[in-house]
């Protein structure tokens, strides 16, 4: 293993102790209105007012960026159905999470799950019973099948206020932007803003560990591999001001390089990403820092100037590396 082979391993290494995907517990107080048909002999209408408080886990993750991932939780719920007959009284226990499998923002959470518990006034007669349900959502629209004391059945639809799990958070900035008497807006720089920034920063630490990697696979000159290697500590770097300026901590997987191609192969890659990652979208990412950077002020104006410098120097190694790759046979793809 030579020294560079470490050094990539010692970056990987550090960027995830710096940037471990995390977790904490999450508690969701809410409850939910359903109209809906009750079958018991003939059908009925039933409206249920529910209550519930679940516990969960909000992971945060690298494929979730700085949006919650879909969590599972589950907890206590109290439920009165109206039905003719007199009230039906719920105790149970409600679970489930999102299945959905996405966490962009904006995108709708597809949520499924159920409840188990006791029912008492099940068909409008006095005595307790079992209480199944069985419920799927879209965010807060829901949709329930229940069975009470398998004598009655009922389907509903309604209205959650807070769902009960697979909730996701947003890190859209909350507001119409100020702007001064310029009619400039005023780059308050708020604390989604950095935990975007913050988060595709640590993500560049890994996309400069896999360009020197695959440097080193194809005898690339030192020169290049070191300053791709620079180029992930500066990456680590940005990380931590973004956070230091009040971002949520990034979050990284382990690295991994991507498959070895042909030498031929490899070449097109590292010259078609070295153009289009490195040398243009590390040029406007330079470019917006410095723009950003004249007018934050106090240390957001630091952290965006220094952020703005090395960027300039990364699309520089962008250009020298799609250069030296496009000399070996590379070219670039659109
Ligand atoms: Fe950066
Ligand atoms: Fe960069």
């Amino acid at each position: 293993m030579s020294h560079r082979d470490r050094r990539i391993a010692a970056l990987a290494a550090l960027a995830g102790f710096l940037f471990p995907t995390t977790a904490h517990a999450v508690t969701t107080v809410g409850g939910g209105v359903l109209a809906g048909i009750s079958f018991h002999h003939r059908p009925s209408f039933a409206l249920t007012i529910q209550a519930y408080v679940t516990e969960g886990w909000d992971r945060r993750s690298f494929q979730a960026g700085c949006y919650s991932s879909p969590r599972a939780a589950v907890g206590p719920i109290g439920a009165v159905s109206f039905v003719k007959g007199g009230p039906r009284l719920i105790a149970a226990v409600i679970g489930g999470g999102d299945v959905s499998g996405v966490s962009e923002f904006g995108a709708p959470s597809l949520l499924a799950g159920g409840e188990v518990g006791a029912v008492w006034g099940a068909g409008g007669e006095p005595g307790v019973g079992l209480h199944l349900g069985a419920h799927a959502g879209l965010s807060v629209l829901t949709a329930a099948a229940r069975v009470e004391a398998f004598e009655e059945a009922s389907v509903s639809a309604g209205l959650w206020y807070a769902p009960p799990y697979g909730q996701h958070y947003g890190c859209a900035v909350p507001g119409r932007p100020l702007r001064d008497s310029e009619g400039r807006r005023v780059e308050s720089v708020c604390a989604d803003e950095w935990s975007r920034r913050a988060q595709d920063e640590a993500s560049s630490v890994l996309a400069f560990l896999d360009l020197a990697q695959a440097l080193l696979e194809q005898d690339a000159p030192a020169e290049l591999i070191d300053r791709a290697l620079r180029s992930a500590e500066d990456e680590i770097a940005h990380a931590l001001l973004c956070r230091a300026e009040g971002g949520a901590g990034p979050t990284l997987p382990l690295f991994a390089p991507r498959a070895r191609l042909p030498r031929r192969e490899a070449l097109v890659r590292i010259a078609t990403e070295s153009f289009h990652d490195g040398w243009i979208n590390e040029g406007l990412a330079a470019r917006e820092a410095l723009v950003r950077s004249r007018v934050a002020g106090g240390s957001a104006r630091r952290a965006l100037a220094i952020i703005a410098r090395d960027e300039a120097r990364h699309a520089r190694l962008g250009r020298a590396v799609a250069q030296w790759a496009i000399e070996r046979g590379g070219r670039i793809d659109a």
